[in-house]
């Protein structure tokens, strides 16, 4: 299906705009994914003109592309579709202008990506309200976090949802698109082989880690007020934990699959009280090594305050109070500055009932999405020789390898396709923001009221050392 639409980015200078939607849209176009008709306006405030806008594009595309997929030809007839418009979003007057420079053409579809920080995401669906440009065919786009807490997110949906209706409402979080991540949905719902085991019966716990190497980069203004837990475990950690609790949806649509991981949501059992020193870490990067290089602490960024007490790693054990997983921990932990990118969740099984030779490990599931995308199966095999030395082995799926052929899709390039397609199963809805931060919000406020000061660690490092305790005090280990 191919679409004619207006794509209008919000913060069209900005980070995520740069390099990450206009290189998806840039491989959209390329592939011949895009409608010939679709056209993109890039928002922003800086005063530059048309020709200023393509060549800051250009750059960043190029720097952004594989190498192979960057040609002049192709980036010039990407460029035709694309357009620059400056004016300050916070001013309604300036929507006036904005309706004026789109002219009529109410029929065409209309996307606006608010690529933009949250405080303006409600001034922006109201002045493009008053200046009739939310009609029918209009669609917007929230990138994530939405709001700090629980108030404020509902004060977002509630401004938001004033304007749009909730189908016309797209909340991106980016991990959806993953391949990898479909892929989990796949492995559990398309094969009969998991489902039987899928459970507390015979999953001892299940691990979620995010680990990053990059720091704060340029975001320091923004990170400083969101730190790990609402900048990752909110949106992105939770969501790959709804994928792997979820119940099989009755259909792979928007609402069936919602519906389900909305549910895993609500049965999280709230962590408060003693229960926020006892079930989670929250720890700083100090200075330290990243690939051989000398990097400063967190508190020496950029726009951070000297003496921040906000937190870039964060380790969480949740349980969800249901029949499927009642009793099983789920180990959830983000980082950055940590020593390896990796992005991976193990599924660990219960050991077999009776030990019949010397060694024993449990099997594991692992799924990684970062840096390669691939499923292995961890089961014990006997090793060549005399005897029966058992030795674990992996079953190892690469899934770029598996498929070859086909070029990896940006997160990125699957989402916005499904924006203007109009199909939101890849998108959260409003009670499941909802429903996260209800149970980020007494997480937020014990650590206000009792634990302010995160852990300190070196960067390059695996965490602070009270992430291993905390999960070493019940018999189990990271998986490194
Ligand atoms: C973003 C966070 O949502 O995800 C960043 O705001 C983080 O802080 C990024 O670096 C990680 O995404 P990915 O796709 O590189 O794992």
């Amino acid at each position: 299906m191919s679409i004619s639409c207006d794509m209008l980015v919000f913060g069209g200078t900005g980070d995520l705009t740069l390099h990450k939607l206009l290189p998806a849209l840039y491989h959209l176009h390329r592939d011949g994914r895009l409608h010939s008709d679709v056209r993109i306006l890039a928002l922003a405030r800086k005063k530059l003109d048309r020709a200023g806008y393509l060549a800051l594009a250009e750059r960043h595309c190029r720097a952004q592309v594989a190498r192979s997929d960057f040609s002049v030809d192709t980036w010039q007839a990407f460029a035709q579709r694309l357009d620059y418009f400056a004016m300050d979003a916070s001013q309604r007057g300036e929507f006036v202008r904005l309706a004026h420079h789109l002219g009529s053409g109410d029929r065409r579809v209309r996307v606006y990506y608010l690529a933009t920080a949250p405080d303006l995401f409600e001034p922006i669906a109201s002045h493009l309200e008053s200046a009739g440009l939310a009609g029918e065919n209009a669609r917007i786009v929230l990138e994530k976090p939405i709001g700090h807490s629980l108030e404020s997110a509902q004060a977002i949906n509630a401004a938001i949802g004033a304007v749009f209706a909730e189908s016309r409402i797209y909340r991106i979080d980016h991990y959806l698109g993953k391949e990898t991540v479909q892929n989990l949905m796949a492995l559990r719902f398309a094969n009969a082989l998991f489902e039987p085991i899928w459970r507390a019966g015979h999953i001892d716990h299940v691990q979620i880690t995010v680990a990053e190497t990059l720091g704060v980069e340029n975001r320091g203004g923004y990170y400083d007020h969101a730190g790990a837990m609402r900048d990752m475990l909110q949106n992105h950690l939770l969501q790959l934990l709804c994928l792997v609790a979820m119940e099989a949806p009755v259909r792979f649509d928007a609402e069936s699959v919602r519906n389900e991981k909305v549910k895993v949501l609500q049965a999280l059992k709230p962590i408060t009280g003693m229960d926020v020193l006892d079930k989670t870490v929250r720890g700083q990067y100090g200075a330290g090594q990243i690939g051989g290089h000398d990097v400063p602490a967190y508190y020496f960024e950029p726009s951070i305050d000297n003496d921040s007490d906000t937190e870039t790693f964060v380790a969480v054990q949740a349980e969800i109070d249901n029949w499927r997983w009642a009793g099983v921990p789920f180990y959830l932990r983000t980082g950055k500055r940590m020593a390896r990118k990796r992005s991976e969740i193990i599924i660990t099984f219960k050991p077999v009932p009776h030990l019949l030779f010397k060694k024993g490990e449990a099997n594991r599931l692992v799924i990684r999405l970062q840096p390669e995308e691939c499923i292995g199966l961890q089961l014990m095999a006997k090793a060549p020789g005399k005897g029966m030395q058992l030795e674990p082995v992996e079953l190892d799926l690469n899934l770029a390898h598996a498929f070859s052929s086909s070029r990896r899709w940006d997160a990125y390039e699957r989402l916005l396709l499904d924006v203007i397609e109009g199909d939101s199963t890849l998108f959260m809805r409003r009670d499941e923001v909802e429903a996260a931060w209800q149970w980020v919000d007494p997480i937020l406020r014990g650590w206000q009221g009792h634990y302010r000061k995160p852990r300190p660690y070196p960067a390059g490092s695996d965490g602070p050392e009270q992430a291993h305790q905390f999960i070493e005090r019940q018999g189990r280990g990271w998986s490194y």
